[in-house]
């Protein structure tokens, strides 16, 4: 009986050992970004539970709590919930397709192409760090980059709970923390002109009330030459997909009329059309509609809903010269784009399919549609 015991305890105590090292948080981490690029599934909810409660950062905990079994349960559990969310979200296929996408990682097609580009560089990331830039990500540069900044617009926010200013942010374990500014992304003011190689934005336009007014000051600290990498949710593949697309006449009045991230102008649409079924971030519709109306305090909204098309045309209005669009499921429209010396114009006809059918492809069916690029409104130097 006693040798049972023993045994029994041994296989408990290797069981818990194997637990740990499949959530250690290296994958845990990827598993926030669900194999997306980082996106709207990453939500605070499926954070590290113990280390945001105990103060710790988020995304790291200790070795000592290997031998805490309640944290071991609720781990359990959360990935749990998690993987029952996703498996209702995006069905039985659309699951197999992520847990897929992260045992074989992809890259984005023009990654190779242009990774020499971030090698020793320096880059500003709004709303980071993300999943698609780690190092099993579509777009990898964290591990290539010289130094990455971040700008968040709170001290603490629903993904990446308690941010600090000063050299805190992590983006990769080999390399020195990057600054972190907590600053809005429409207004970089403390940061001067021209003083980075690369902006990275994933999952935060979106969010953002006045986009052209972002990307003006995106485009103001760049240098000329340097690169905006772009990614933007598919409307199709998140749960706007009952929204309309977003017209770029509107983002241009948001722009001229400076309109301010207090504005709900979208929210009656919001509460109406939203899929809750596909937010993993939120609970019952009536704690979505509380959250949704203290949209200032937690920036949860999308108040802009893009298909490719869209995309692609701020990013000619904004007066950048795109050289790739990639889009890629579950949800990432990927946009590459370089800010052209003064005075050089740019040319985004094959992106814009002005004469003929646009160079990039998509999954997604309402990129099926023609695309809705006009000659009226051509890239606006201001805008810079
Ligand atoms: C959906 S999360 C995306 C997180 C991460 N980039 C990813 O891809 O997983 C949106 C991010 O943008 C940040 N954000 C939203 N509005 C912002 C604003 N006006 N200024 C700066 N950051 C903002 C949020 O706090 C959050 O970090």
């Amino acid at each position: 009986m006693r040798w049972k015991r023993s045994h029994l305890a041994y296989a408990k105590a290797k069981l818990t050992d194997l637990a740990f090292a499949l959530l250690r948080p290296d994958v845990q981490a990827r598993e926030n970004t669900l194999a997306t690029g980082g996106n709207e599934f990453d939500h605070k909810d499926f954070s590290d539970p113990i280390s945001s409660e105990k103060g710790g950062e988020p995304g790291t905990f200790h070795l000592d709590r290997r031998s805490d079994e309640s944290y071991m349960l609720r781990r359990a559990n959360m990935v749990l919930r998690k993987g029952v969310v996703i498996l209702k979200a995006q069905g039985l296929f659309g699951t197999l397709g992520i847990v897929l996408r992260r045992l074989i990682p992809h890259r984005l097609a023009c990654y190779e192409d242009c990774r020499q580009f971030f090698h020793g560089r320096i880059g500003l990331e709004i709303g980071g760090p993300s999943g698609i830039f780690k190092w099993n990500g579509l777009f990898p540069i964290y591990t290539v980059a010289d130094r990455i900044d971040n700008c968040n617009f709170s001290n603490n926010t629903t993904w990446e709970g308690h941010i600090a200013e000063g050299a805190t942010f992590k983006f990769d374990k080999r390399r020195v923390p990057g600054n972190q500014y907590v600053d809005e992304a429409t207004n970089l003011g403390r940061i001067t002109s021209a003083s980075y190689d690369f902006v990275l934005s994933s999952h935060t336009l979106e969010h953002i009330a006045n986009p052209l007014k972002a990307l003006s000051e995106w485009i103001r600290v760049l240098k000329e030459d340097g690169l905006l990498v772009l990614v933007i949710p598919h409307k199709d593949g998140a749960f706007d997909h009952r929204r309309p697309v977003t017209s770029l006449a509107h983002l241009i009045e948001d722009f001229e009329q400076q309109t301010t991230e207090a504005d709900l102008t979208h929210l009656d649409e919001i509460l109406e059309l939203h899929d809750l079924t596909k937010d993993t971030g939120e609970g019952d519709f009536e704690s979505f509609k509380r959250r949704s109306r203290q949209n200032l305090e937690n920036r949860c909204l999308h108040h802009h809903v893009f298909d490719t098309s869209l995309a692609v045309e701020l990013t000619h209005y904004a007066g950048l010269q795109i050289f790739a669009v990639e889009v890629v499921k579950p949800n990432n429209i990927v946009i590459l784009a370089k800010k052209p010396v003064q005075g050089r114009g740019v040319r985004n006809e094959r992106f814009r399919a002005v004469d003929t059918t646009p160079c990039w492809q998509s999954p997604f069916p309402s990129d099926q549609r023609p695309p809705i690029c006009s000659t009226i409104f051509s890239p606006q130097v201001s805008v810079r």
